[in-house]
């Protein structure tokens, strides 16, 4: 069976160019970082050839960056990190309502440990307004947290506005304000600064970008301060104790040297194929309603609902036939609740059932996407045909329409 990939923003296939510079990592090249002699020499520069190209990445300087198992990690390090430190000026922390459930998850257990968070909402655009940031600021105030774009639909925060807030801020005093941006998801679809940003600290992960899963980083901007989460060794300058795992940094630092290269003609290639995509879709079937900004988006991501439908039918569906697609983020499917986040974007339940994201990557082919083009619009109308809800709008359009309304 013919099988396309349009799940990216879920995770990326390993590039084979990743997997030739780990493997020596595996076999061979096995030393422990922190090991004086010659396999350990060998580990270590090798961590640092990947810190210098993750750090190049986005700009930073390499000792800037801490390499954790993930970005979930790194979300934990950057929030529960900083929280922990700065405890004692203030108790309060801005963030949004559609952040992905790591960051979600850690805010609710400062919660319970009677912090108190402020969660912006996104309107129907599915962005934050700088305006909301500046009004839920407070002297208390020790944390920012908002991502810079989302995993979902696609949409892109107004992160370098909101940073230059927090410094105002923190120049008329509140100086242990800072700014944190999830930027798992943007890394792999658009130019990603830490200085144009503004911001302290940066969550990335290795897996979007063509690595494999369990490696990601945090940018630690110099002179912010982290209570370690994981205790026990001297690794990462003590901001994040364990040996490293050579082997999945070796890939991290490989894929970022390529995502930096080749960013451009990525992200143009995958904008001309969604182009061809939503425009095939919009004329091939009805009553569709794409969810975030169109514009303010990343080129890879299309976030649409289908009217009528089960969202979690309509993706079975093409899974049968080939197609990998999803509903919510991958991490809460399997749960039947509409997602959050487009729940935030203020639409219905029926709406948010119905919605699917298609994610498009560097490998996505033209003849891939016409192949989508061809069984999507025939699983929408099967899935449609056994929709009462469907049948009934239908029967009331042609009454309308026999009536003359
Ligand atoms: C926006 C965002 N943040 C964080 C994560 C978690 O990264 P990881 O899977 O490396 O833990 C994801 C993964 O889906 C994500 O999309």
């Amino acid at each position: 069976m013919r099988r396309v990939y349009l799940d990216h923003s879920a995770t990326t296939p390993v590039d084979p160019r990743v997997v030739e510079a780990l493997l020596p990592f595996l076999t061979a090249k096995f030393g422990n970082p922190s090991s004086v002699h010659f396999y350990g020499q060998e580990a270590r520069a090798a961590v640092d050839r990947a810190r210098r190209e993750v750090a190049g990445l986005v700009g930073a300087r390499p000792n800037e960056i801490v390499f954790t198992s993930g970005g979930t990690e790194a979300n934990n390090l950057a929030v529960r990190g900083h929280c922990e430190q700065a405890a004692d000026q203030g108790r309060h922390v801005i963030t949004t309502a559609i952040e992905h459930s790591s960051v979600r998850g850690i805010c609710e257990a400062l919660e319970r440990r009677d912090w108190e968070v402020t969660r912006l909402p996104v309107y129907g655009d599915g962005v934050v307004r700088v305006e909301d940031v500046r009004a839920a600021l407070r002297p208390d105030t020790v944390l920012v947290t908002v991502m810079l774009a989302n995993n979902e639909v696609g949409t892109v925060q107004p992160v370098a506005e909101i940073a230059a807030l927090v410094r105002e801020l923190r120049e008329a005093g509140q100086k242990h304000l800072r700014l944190h941006t999830d930027a798992v998801q943007a890394a792999a679809g658009m130019r990603v600064d830490v200085d144009e940003l503004g911001c302290d600290l940066l969550s990335l992960s290795a897996h979007k970008l063509y690595a494999p899963k369990g490696v990601g980083a945090l940018y630690v901007r110099r002179g912010v301060r982290l209570a370690p989460q994981n205790i026990g060794g001297h690794q990462e300058r003590e901001r994040r104790g364990g040996t490293e795992s050579v082997p999945l940094i070796v890939a991290f630092g490989e894929a970022a040297r390529l995502t930096r290269v080749e960013l451009e003609e990525r992200t143009r290639r995958i904008r001309s194929l969604r182009e061809r995509f939503e425009t095939g879709v919009e004329s091939r079937v009805a009553d569709i309603v794409y969810n975030g900004d169109r514009a303010r988006r990343l080129p890879g991501v299309s976030n649409i609902s289908f009217r009528f439908i089960e969202g979690e039918g309509l993706l079975i569906n093409l899974d049968m036939q080939g197609v990998a697609v999803s509903t919510g983020s991958a991490c809460s499917s399997g749960s039947l609740e509409p997602s959050p986040v487009i729940r935030a974007l203020g639409r219905d339940d029926e709406l948010a059932r119905g919605s699917i994201r298609f994610s498009l990557g560097k490998d996505t082919t033209e003849e891939e996407i016409d192949y989508v083009l061809e069984v999507l619009p025939r699983a929408v109308e099967n899935l449609r045909r056994l929709s009462p809800l469907y049948q009934k709008a239908v029967g009331s359009r042609q009454y309308a329409l026999r009536s003359g309304s």
